[in-house]
């Protein structure tokens, strides 16, 4: 009885050791600051009550900007014409990214050439043509103040297309009002090119 007993104490220290030699002990972590990994988790969409209103998340202070965000103050197309100018300039590269931009975002209502005839217009609402003598009229400006306000049916497309982008975009739209209304010179220009 008694040997039993100590052969199975020894053995039970045996498998003791053993364990404690083992790999997954050695790699037991030492919380040093267990507050910081154990904090209380907000479950997403359920009150909590140490804020006092019952919300999980702060709302940021009034007039906080978020970071790297310019606040757009401009309240009319007429005033972003007169205090606006296209940062860009008409490059190649610039064209390049304004049409990416262009048949991503703008192309669906607008159409490729922007006659308004794009693949969804009908049964949404059909747009005035970027063609139009007043968009030839118009400025930079008072283009970059529909995209990001938007106007009317138009929704703003200012979370869509940044800044840059939105100034690339117009560069291409005027590239396509070019095509459709060239000057003397861009066909002189194009017959060179094509008698050569
Ligand atoms: C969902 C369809 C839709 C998309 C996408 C769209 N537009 Fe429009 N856009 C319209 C409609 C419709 C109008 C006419 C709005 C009105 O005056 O009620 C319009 C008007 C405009 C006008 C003013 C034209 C005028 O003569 O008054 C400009 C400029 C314009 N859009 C540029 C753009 C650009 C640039 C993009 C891409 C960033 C874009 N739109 C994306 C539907 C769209």
């Amino acid at each position: 009885m008694i040997g039993n007993l100590t052969k199975n104490i020894f053995a039970f220290g045996v498998i003791c050791l053993l364990a404690s030699c083992s790999k997954t002990t050695e790699k037991t972590v030492i919380q040093y600051m267990p507050h910081m990994a154990n904090t209380p988790i907000l479950k997403a969409q359920r009150g909590y009550d140490g804020l006092g209103n019952g919300a999980s998340v702060m709302m940021p202070p009034e007039n906080a900007i978020a970071r790297n965000h310019k606040p757009y103050r401009i309240e009319s197309p007429e005033e972003a014409d007169r205090v606006l100018k296209n940062p860009l300039a008409y490059t190649e590269s610039n064209l390049e990214r304004g049409r990416k931009i262009y048949n991503i975002y703008c192309m669906v209502c607008h159409g490729d050439r922007g006659h308004g005839d794009g693949p969804v217009v009908n049964p949404f609402p059909i747009p005035k043509s970027l063609q139009s003598e007043d968009m030839l009229r118009w400025g930079d400006g008072h283009l970059f103040h529909v995209i990001t306000k938007g106007q009317g049916v138009m929704p703003a497309y200012a979370q869509q297309v940044q800044p840059e982008d939105r100034w690339a975009v117009i560069l291409y739209v005027r590239a396509l009002q070019r095509a459709d209304h060239p000057t003397q010179d861009d066909v002189r220009e194009l017959k060179k090119k094509i008698t050569n």
